[in-house]
């Protein structure tokens, strides 16, 4: 199989992973505002939903989110592999103003998943002090961080 093909594959996947890592990404936050809003919730009712909530909470980020973004960070890098040894472009690719605006775009939405990752852990925990206001108002982050990454690499801010 010549380059050019693998490399078109390896982009299709590469999307097929970005897309489950979003929907993950936008789906945890409304679960954590879930839990969180149980907390004026008289018990028996509290317990009862925070029991059902946290197991989905859990596969959500194991079984989505985590997978997810290994696929999306193997195959990019991939892609990246391509570009720079076997099309022979350089390290200078990356130096790209679109390319770089992308990779500043994947390390925050990285650094905002291990943000998810480690309140999921405060979650099960019961130390979390994050409202369910919060997690409203910050689910639009990832959902933002895309649309400039995405625009990114389709111009190629060629307009
Ligand atoms: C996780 C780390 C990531 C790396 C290292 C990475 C890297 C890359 C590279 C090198 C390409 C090929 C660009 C080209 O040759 O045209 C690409 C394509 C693409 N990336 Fe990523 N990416 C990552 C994450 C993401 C995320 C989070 C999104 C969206 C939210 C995204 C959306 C896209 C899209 C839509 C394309 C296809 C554009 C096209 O060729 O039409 N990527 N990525």
């Amino acid at each position: 199989m010549d380059v050019a093909t693998v490399f078109e594959i390896v982009r299709g996947l590469h999307i097929l992973a970005v897309i489950a890592w979003m929907a993950g990404l936008l789906f945890l936050p409304r679960l954590y505002a879930y839990d969180a809003e149980q907390a004026d919730k008289p018990e028996p009712l509290r317990s009862e939903m925070r029991a059902l909530l946290r197991p989905w909470q859990r596969r959500l980020l194991k079984i989505i989110l985590n997978p997810a973004m290994i696929a999306s960070w193997i195959f990019g890098v991939w892609m990246i592999e391509i570009h720079v040894v076997q099309f022979g472009q350089g390290w200078g690719f990356l130096a790209q103003p679109w390319m770089a605006t992308k990779l500043i775009g994947v390390v925050l939405l990285s650094g905002w998943h291990g943000y998810l990752a480690g309140q999921f852990r405060r979650i099960q925990a019961g130390t979390s002090t994050r409202t369910g206001r919060f997690w409203r108002m910050t689910n639009e982050i990832p959902f933002l961080l895309a649309i400039i990454m995405v625009l990114s690499v389709t111009t190629q801010w060629v307009f």
